[in-house]
């Protein structure tokens, strides 16, 4: 094996059942640390609710600088009903919002990779998932999400709540060229999302990445409405290469990923900008069967795969981690969620321990 390198990982596990998938992540990660041949140094900081309730806000100051000085990120989930009546600056989504703007994580890939296993957990007919392998890659720092002016005016009985969803051309301009260098490597098929037969800010949108595209000749690239894109997402789903939107419609067509996959819980995502990344799953803290051993770890662990495949240029790694948990499933071991498969359900850690015991074996053979 050749030498060892140092790797620092930070992880913010979070909130609900961001703790549990995460202990999953990380036991991947170590299981595969000296093949790699990684010395893995990991810190943990505290985000979302956790951090309110130790520190009293969402995202402290130490959070940012462990992530700023690591070389990869790895997120649980944050949020949970205990902080849903919060101030707007004190909810735990806040802390979430702050470490992609403070990273500068404009970026965010979210594979949708439809698994044979799964075939029939999917509430959509098999034939309409089959084959579906698409990624969206959302922007992540601009938008309504961030736009000024927000808030809520005026007097009580009387209110105006509002926010701005405000894109600048350079915000457009670099998304879109993540999007076509990243179809240039799949099947070169962009499709642009937007609102502009209403929206001015999606007009805008459709002209730049329209301009960009000149400089992707080899890039097929068509725009749909965002309406009629959720529409085809369940419709015909693997018409789609990438998928390039904005922030919010982003954040609603990933989750129809969920249903083609046959749950949110197998969804990894990673979030890109200039200095480290941050690997988070689409899905949330999961109030509902948090502390149970329920969680499907899935998306956790794959954000371990895109992780050596992205920040350290392993895919054949990456490869290996996909490949371990397609083989649990293909044993008829599943979660909980995904039980349409046929498959029998385990615990979170029984999961993830079969995902190591694959790798081991994989190791052996290497
Ligand atoms: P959610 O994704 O937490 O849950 C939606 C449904 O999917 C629930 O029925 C849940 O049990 C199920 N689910 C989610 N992840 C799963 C997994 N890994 N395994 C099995 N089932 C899973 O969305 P929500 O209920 O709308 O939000 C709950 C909280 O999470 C809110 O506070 C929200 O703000 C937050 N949230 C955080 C993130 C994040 O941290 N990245 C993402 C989305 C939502
Ligand atoms: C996601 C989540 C977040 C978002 C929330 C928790 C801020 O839904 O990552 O998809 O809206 O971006
Ligand atoms: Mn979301």
């Amino acid at each position: 094996m050749t030498e060892s390198s140092q790797k620092k990982i930070c992880i913010l596990a979070g909130d609900g059942i961001g703790p549990e998938v995460t202990r999953a992540a990380i036991a991947i990660l170590e299981s595969v640390a000296d093949t790699a041949g990684f010395d893995l140094q990991m810190s943990h900081g505290a985000i979302g609710g956790e951090a309110l309730d130790r520190f009293g806000v969402p995202l402290p100051d130490e959070t940012l600088q462990m992530c700023l000085t690591s070389d990869a990120i790895l997120l649980g989930a944050v949020g949970g009903p205990r902080w849903d009546s919060n101030p707007p600056e004190l909810r735990p989504e806040k802390g979430l919002l702050g470490v992609r703007k403070g990273l500068g994580l404009y970026g965010n890939l979210r594979p949708v990779r439809q698994m044979p296993a799964l075939l029939k957990c999917s509430t959509l007919k098999p034939e309409v998932v089959s084959g579906v392998d698409l990624v969206v890659v959302r922007e992540l720092t601009g938008g309504l999400y961030f736009g000024e002016p927000r808030g809520i005016s005026g007097a009580r009985g009387a209110e105006s709540g509002f926010n701005t969803m405000v894109y600048q051309r350079r915000e457009i301009d670099r998304i879109a060229r993540k999007a076509f260098e990243l179809a240039r490597i799949r099947r070169k098929r962009v499709t642009s999302v937007d609102k502009a037969n209403v929206l001015e800010v999606s007009r805008l949108w459709r002209q730049v990445v329209s301009e960009v595209h000149r400089d992707y000749p080899d890039v097929e690239l068509n725009h749909q409405y965002v309406d009629n894109c959720a529409m085809q997402m369940v419709l015909r789903p693997a018409q789609f290469d990438v998928i390039l939107t904005e922030n919010t419609f982003g954040d609603i067509l990933s989750d129809i990923g969920g249903v083609l996959t046959g749950s949110i819980g197998t969804l990894p995502s990673a979030s890109l900008g200039d200095g480290p990344a941050l690997y988070e799953p689409v899905h949330g803290s999961a109030p509902d069967i948090v502390g149970k051993n329920l969680a499907n770890p899935i998306g956790a662990i794959g954000c371990v795969a895109m992780m050596f495949e992205i920040t350290f240029g392993r895919a054949d790694i990456a490869r290996l981690i996909d490949k371990a948990v397609e083989q649990v499933l293909a044993d008829g071991y599943c979660t909980s969620d995904l039980t349409g498969s046929g498959g029998k359900p385990v615990g979170t850690t029984e999961f993830a321990s079969r995902v190591q015991d694959y790798l081991a074996s994989a190791v052996k053979g290497v």
